[in-house]
């Protein structure tokens, strides 16, 4: 999607880095128009790093192309964060004074609006009577939230949370073809207790079944996030169930499968766990120099979601594999949707520092008949996008 991100002059803009960065690791053409006096708080430098895209900021610079209504004209969705009481002001009058502003007003993209000021300003009776003309008309506004301003004031005025921000955006634009299900995600890593302070863990992150209960709820699905400690903030506007251990995780998922739609275990979970778990810390001096921690195998949630009765939601599970070969990560895909009649696997190469903890995946999906049903090399957000539309075409 073509996302076009107008920056305004206000200390928030630095913010919007993160904003922007998100939006083009969850896939998206992002152009960046700042205003002049955005270019006074943040460099222009950043931004097209960023954005991976040089920005635009003089009206009439290309004018052969009529680059105002060009911009306009091709973006899917207009952002403007953070939105000056300035900006905000000319857009509710018509004014098109500079380049973002012509691209607005050009475009019949929706615009989604992030105000940030001082509290004042934003509750002056102008700045007031200017935003709600823009709902008046159908802007969607990521209200200000409450907190410390600038300086040492606290109040309203402060810019909303930048991934309020990005869902907003998300859910003004994105394909709702999830809208009405209900999908219940598995993220993180397992742990395993040895003793009050060790356990048997993992390296996941939990950042892909993060951007899968994102990308769920952009989609317009119910989401519930079964987070087993996640190392990543989890997305707003989702139900989050936090669990640690593999009987944890394997409760929380087994009371919501009956109610779901689709069902994706990306969590880590660990086979085994030690059988006696000491409620006080091990000591080295009493247990020795060699020690060896009894293990038992834990449940396989993946198998146990496999039998449930029909109907029963699709279901999708993960295979952390390390083998470099298509083939065989094909095969190690087919072997394990078979034994634990899942309808999709996720193969994902973890070897050579793939995978784990990074914001990229490269995933093959394998279906029933051993099936690719596709291959993603991408960041996290698109190869769970990819995921989704595999479960989809899943659905009975
Ligand atoms: C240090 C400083 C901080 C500012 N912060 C804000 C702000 O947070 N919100 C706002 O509406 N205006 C703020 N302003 C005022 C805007 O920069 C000014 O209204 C400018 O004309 C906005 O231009 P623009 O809307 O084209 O970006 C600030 C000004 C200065 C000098």
């Amino acid at each position: 999607m073509r996302i076009v991100v107008g920056v305004c002059g206000g200390i928030a803009a630095y913010k919007v880095v993160g904003i922007i960065r998100t939006l083009v690791l969850q896939g998206h053409d992002v152009q960046v128009i700042p205003t002049d006096e955005a270019l006074r708080f943040i460099g222009a430098p950043t931004l097209e790093a960023i954005s991976r895209n040089p920005i635009a900021t003089d009206l009439f610079d290309g004018v052969a192309e009529v680059k105002h209504v060009a911009l306009g004209q091709s973006a899917d969705v207009i952002l403007i964060a953070p939105a000056t009481a300035n900006t905000i002001a000319k857009l509710a009058n018509g004014l098109s004074d500079n380049l973002l502003t012509n691209s607005v007003l050009a475009s019949t993209a929706p615009l989604v609006i992030a105000p940030a000021m001082h509290t004042e300003m934003w509750q002056s009776a102008a700045t007031q009577h200017n935003i709600a003309t823009l709902v008046d008309r159908g802007a969607h506004v990521v209200w200000p939230e409450s907190g410390q301003l600038t300086g040492s004031d606290v109040g309203v005025g402060r810019l909303a949370d930048p991934e309020a921000i990005v869902a907003a955006v998300a859910s003004v634009s994105g394909a709702r073809d999830l809208a009405g299900t209900t999908v219940v995600v598995t993220a993180g890593g397992t742990r395993e207790p040895i003793d009050p302070v060790r356990f048997i863990g993992n390296r996941s992150s939990g950042r892909q079944g993060v951007a899968l209960a994102e990308a769920a709820r952009d989609r317009g699905a119910d989401v519930a996030l079964i987070g087993a400690n996640l190392e990543v903030p989890p997305p707003v506007g989702i139900e989050l169930v936090p669990v640690s251990t593999v009987a944890e995780l394997r409760d929380a998922v087994l009371s919501r499968a009956a109610d779901a739609d689709i069902v994706v275990m990306a969590a880590a979970v660990s086979d085994y766990r030690p059988v006696n778990v000491a409620h006080t810390k091990m000591k080295k001096d009493a247990v020795g120099d060699d020690v060896s921690i009894e293990l038992t195998a834990n449940p396989d949630i993946l198998a146990d979601l496999g039998a449930l009765q029909h109907p029963r939601p699709v279901l999708v599970g993960f295979a952390a594999e390390t083998e470099a070969d298509a083939d065989a990560l094909a095969a190690l895909g087919a072997g394990k949707l078979e034994r634990k009649n899942a309808d999709l696997i996720a193969v994902n190469r973890v070897d050579d520092g793939r995978g784990f903890g990074t914001s990229d995946n490269e995933v093959l999906i394998v279906g029933s008949g051993s099936r690719i049903v596709t291959t993603v090399d991408g960041s996290k957000r698109v190869v769970a996008d990819a995921i989704l539309d595999a479960a989809l075409t899943e659905r009975p």
